[in-house]
């Protein structure tokens, strides 16, 4: 108690300016992420390395006195007056039994309790001081990082863009874009709007029709029912269309439009009803448009285009905004929404393999921070039919638990090939997952498959974007 009211005099006049995001409390310089979840130590790192908002963190370096008194003072506010202890960033090897620090300093300071026999170790809020914890035990978690220091180099994928810090967060409010080709049949898109989960979700709606030769403005609406109604008077309408096999959509820029617009919240995302392809190729400009505004691009792809001829950058730009790109029957429209990320719509898994013939590979792991029910998107593949695809096998697990669970798109023996992807809710305790996945292709091409994992609320989770 003592050391707690001396440490909060000290505290005033304190400045948290120092830290990209605002949620962060900076002390002596470095910036530290208090994570009021628990998780064991192996996950609490894994969520530091990865999916911290900020960029890339380490579990908490703690250098001096100074800062194990402070950790503990804005954890108790943090984490509550129930919560005891945080994960640290020192663990001790089990067979050198030495110490170090998950950013890979020198261990020059210790403040050690008296529980220190196993490798792990935890602060007490009580007191300050280290003792250890065992390797399944769970905990909140403090990560750390230099403000100063804009690391990508340990990520785990190579292509990982850090979120750019400057004023765009997630977790405020969102605005959905819901663009529909004109080529597209008016009761589908009617029916497929309605029978989304977008009527219940907290946001605002951008509303376009495209494909027409003359373009039209994006209409802005606050509530779900305005918006219904202006699609209602702006049904695709074949009078207006390009009529023209040969001409490319101008879907691009639809959302090229979308997010220079300043007024477009930051994290807010896509929704494509798709028919025509574009016939432009390059869409290096417009991907890096929606990362830098936390954006993500869906789309609901018709398996009967109606014209254009690149039908892979769709595909790829979907891929690289963390987003689904599902192809079906036109008339499947308004059920394959179902696993378009509206409801559940922040990933926090996001990863696209890259396959060949009959194989497996072990992906990212991905960190669950909250037991709750998320969306599970699996595209196979970026074009249909599928009939060279026997079996994709997606599998979660974890090492400690009985956390563990299975989804598999069996398509020889479904026997039907007009679509390239599937969808289902997994409940998943928080946890640290490894990802595998088994497949079974016939042919020897290279096809890229999405896979997708969204919560249905903003955690204060990252999920990087990456090729
Ligand atoms: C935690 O991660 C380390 C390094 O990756 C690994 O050696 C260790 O076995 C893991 N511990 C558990 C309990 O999963
Ligand atoms: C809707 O979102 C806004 C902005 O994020 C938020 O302030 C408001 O509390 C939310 N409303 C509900 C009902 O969740
Ligand atoms: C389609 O567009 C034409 C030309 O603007 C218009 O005359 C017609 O009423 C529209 N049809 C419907 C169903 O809106
Ligand atoms: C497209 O075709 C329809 C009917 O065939 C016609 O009414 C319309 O004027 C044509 N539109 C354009 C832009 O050529
Ligand atoms: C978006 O903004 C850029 C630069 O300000 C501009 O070149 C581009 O034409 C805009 N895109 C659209 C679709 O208006
Ligand atoms: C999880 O992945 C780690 C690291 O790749 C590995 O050591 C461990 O055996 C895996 N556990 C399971 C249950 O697959």
């Amino acid at each position: 108690m003592v050391l707690k009211l001396l440490i909060l005099t000290k505290l005033v006049g304190l400045s948290s300016s120092a830290c990209p995001s605002s949620k962060d409390q900076e002390i002596k310089g470095l910036c530290f992420t208090f994570m009021p979840y628990q998780l064991t130590y192996n996950a609490s790192r894994n969520y530091c390395h990865h999916n911290n908002p900020v960029g890339f963190s380490n579990l908490a370096y703690v250098p001096d006195k100074e800062t194990s008194n402070y950790l503990a003072v804005y954890a108790h506010s943090a984490f509550g007056s129930a919560a005891e202890n945080f994960w640290i960033g020192l663990s001790r090897d089990p067979v050198s039994k030495s110490l170090s620090w998950d950013n890979g300093f020198p261990v020059t300071y210790t403040n050690f309790g008296s529980h220190v026999g196993k490798n792990y170790f935890s602060e007490k809020i009580s007191n300050a001081k280290w003792d250890t914890l065992g390797d399944n035990d769970k905990s909140y978690f403090v990560c750390s990082y230099d403000p100063a220091v804009k690391s990508t180099t340990q990520s785990v994928t190579k292509t990982t863009t850090t979120p750019d810090s400057s004023n765009c967060q997630v977790g405020g409010p969102q605005t959905v874009l819901f663009a529909y080709s004109n080529d597209l049949n008016p009761f589908i898109v009617m029916d497929t709007l309605q029978r989304s989960s977008l009527d219940s979700q907290n946001v605002s709606f951008a509303i376009s029709r495209f494909d027409l030769p003359q373009p039209e403005d994006i209409a802005y609406f606050t509530t779900y029912n305005q918006a219904m109604s202006y699609v209602s008077l702006h049904k695709p309408n074949v009078s207006l269309g390009f009529n023209d096999t040969t001409r490319g959509s101008n879907v691009l820029d639809v959302i090229d439009m979308f997010y220079n617009n300043t007024q477009t919240p930051c994290g807010s995302f896509v929704i494509v009803l798709s028919k025509r392809y574009p016939n432009t190729l390059d869409i290096s400009n417009i991907v890096a448009k929606v990362r830098q505004r936390h954006g993500m691009v869906n789309f609901l792809a018709s398996n009967t285009p109606s014209g254009g001829t690149q039908s892979r950058v769709l595909y790829d730009l979907s891929s690289q905004t963390n987003g689904v790109y599902a192809i079906t029957r036109d008339t499947s429209f308004s059920s394959t929404i179902d696993y378009i990320p509206t409801r559940e719509r922040y990933p926090i898994y996001a990863v696209t393999p890259r396959v060949s013939g009959e194989g497996s590979q072990i992906l990212p792991p991905m960190t669950v921070l909250v037991h709750a029910s998320y969306l599970l998107s699996l595209s196979i593949q970026s074009h249909v039919p599928t009939n060279n695809v026997k079996d994709v096998e997606l599998y979660w697990r974890n090492p400690s638990s009985t956390n563990t669970g299975y989804f598999g798109m069996p398509v020889a023996s479904w026997g039907f090939f007009d679509f390239n992807s599937d969808g289902t809710h997994a409940n998943l305790a928080a946890d640290v997952y490894n990802i595998t996945i088994n497949y079974d292709y016939t042919n020897s091409d290279v096809e890229v498959v999405q896979v997708r994992f969204y919560s249905s609320s903003p955690t204060n989770y990252w999920m990087p974007y990456s090729d």
